[in-house]
């Protein structure tokens, strides 16, 4: 098993272009089984959760090649409605891909999905509005089987009790070749549902209201195939920026999201480090040393503080002066990696959704394990502020959504590097 040896000490410097971001990439591949005709998608991010999407898609019959950061796919002729829940447990977007088979084929067999264990992941909402859409749905020796009662799906008003990002994928990947009009209320509006909808719109979707709390979509009859390109990761620029204000340094992230980070980049702000916005550029200076956060940092839908950037953001706050308090308020279970935090030398207790993080002196190199994907970028990040070298192993995690991470660190002057 692949394992990250990180020598901590060295000051982060120089200048990094941010990968295409893995939760748009994946709805927007997603999406490429709506067009009866090519796509050709670009900055996607060479990830392994892609990878688990290319081959959902070749298994429904859909040609799908990847080279250079660009997915070309033709669902010209689609074969099969079923994902195999072997792929269906490769991550939890997989789900997505329901709302988009039905809306093409008119039904599909999926099952729950996989992806990091943060709690429970539940997928009522999805369910409950394909429902509201004209869709019949049994479940049955862990599959999910969905059908549309008449020929089409229909539009519906749909009302969400929470704005969850991947219910309003699904809705909306549904809703494009549906029947009539569809309403989302309380609509997530993260900037990743605005990129799917930009990619939707230029294959000919007809779609409002996204970034917004009400979305409204008019079904359309079909779409066509299209050229897009995937909007920077806000998740991995939020990684990087707390990596350097951890450990230390100046870095300047190019092809970078700034309006998308502003709800994180306005608190990293209040740590003492100099941040400089251009066009699509963000500075960062740190002395290594940072200030404790003093309002407690509530995770939240967007436009709020992202859940996230909540780990990455922590690690750099435990050798900080004074104490910071974060309130996880998006999954009941988003603090598994606090373990491996105080391993190597951190002052975390954690109370239900409440986590108080006493800034210390220093922090010391550990064995530790990934728990998930965010987690695991947070030991690094703490890696890489520590005195010593640490092991972190089940990198697999991590894996899921950055793109060649060791590369990119290491070009910032870390030292890492990833051993068999
Ligand atoms: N929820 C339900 N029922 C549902 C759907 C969601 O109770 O039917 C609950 C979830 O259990 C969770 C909350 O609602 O407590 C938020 O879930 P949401 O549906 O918004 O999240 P998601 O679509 O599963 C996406 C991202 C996550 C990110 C969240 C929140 C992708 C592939 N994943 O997940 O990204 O944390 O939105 O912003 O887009 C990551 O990249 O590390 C990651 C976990």
């Amino acid at each position: 098993m692949q394992k990250f040896i990180v020598k901590g000490g060295s000051r982060l410097r120089g200048e990094l272009k941010l990968q295409g971001s893995k939760n748009s990439a994946l709805p927007i591949m997603a999406a490429s089984v709506l067009p009866e005709g090519q796509c050709l998608i670009e900055n996607c991010p060479e990830l392994t959760d892609v990878y688990s999407a290319s081959r959902i898609l070749n298994c429904l019959g859909c040609k799908c090649s990847f080279s250079k950061n660009k997915v070309m796919t033709d669902s010209s002729a689609l074969s099969s409605a079923e994902i195999p829940e072997k792929l269906m447990g490769e991550m939890r977007s997989s789900i997505v891909f329901m709302g988009a088979v039905l809306g093409r084929m008119k039904e599909c067999t999926v099952s729950i999905p996989g992806g990091c264990e943060l709690g429970p992941r539940p997928i009522d909402m999805h369910i409950s509005a394909m429902r509201k859409m004209g869709i019949d749905i049994r479940e049955t020796g862990g599959r999910i089987i969905c059908r549309t009662r008449s020929d089409r799906p229909k539009g519906a008003k749909i009302n969400l009790n929470f704005p969850s990002v991947g219910a309003t994928e699904n809705i909306i990947l549904c809703a494009v070749l549906a029947d009539g009009e569809t309403i989302i209320n309380n609509a997530a509006r993260e900037p990743e549902i605005s990129d799917l909808c930009g990619f939707l719109r230029k294959c000919g979707a007809d779609i409002k209201g996204d970034g917004e709390s009400r979305i409204i979509i008019n079904g359309r009859e079909k779409l066509h195939g299209c050229e897009y390109s995937v909007m920077p990761d806000r998740i991995a620029g939020a990684t990087y920026l707390s990596m350097t204000a951890a450990a230390g340094g100046e870095i300047i992230l190019r092809n970078a999201c700034v309006a998308e980070l502003e709800p994180f980049l306005s608190v990293i702000e209040q740590t003492g480090c100099t941040l400089n916005t251009g066009e699509n550029k963000i500075y960062i200076r740190s002395a290594g040393r940072i200030r404790a956060v003093r309002d407690r940092i509530r995770t939240m839908p967007h436009p709020g503080f992202p859940t996230d950037a909540q780990a990455v953001l922590m690690a750099a706050l435990c050798t900080a002066d004074g104490t910071s308090v974060f309130e996880e308020n998006i999954f009941d279970c988003r603090y598994r990696h606090t373990d491996a935090l105080v391993k190597m030398g951190a002052d975390i207790q954690v109370m239900g959704k409440i986590a108080v993080i006493k800034g210390v002196k220093h922090l010391y190199g550990a064995n530790v394990e990934a728990t998930d994907l965010r987690g695991g970028a947070a030991m690094i990040a703490a890696a890489l502020a520590a005195e010593g070298t640490s092991e972190i192993s089940r990198i697999y995690h991590v894996d899921r959504g950055y793109e060649k991470i060791e590369e990119a660190v290491r070009l910032l002057g870390g030292d890492i590097k990833r051993v068999q």
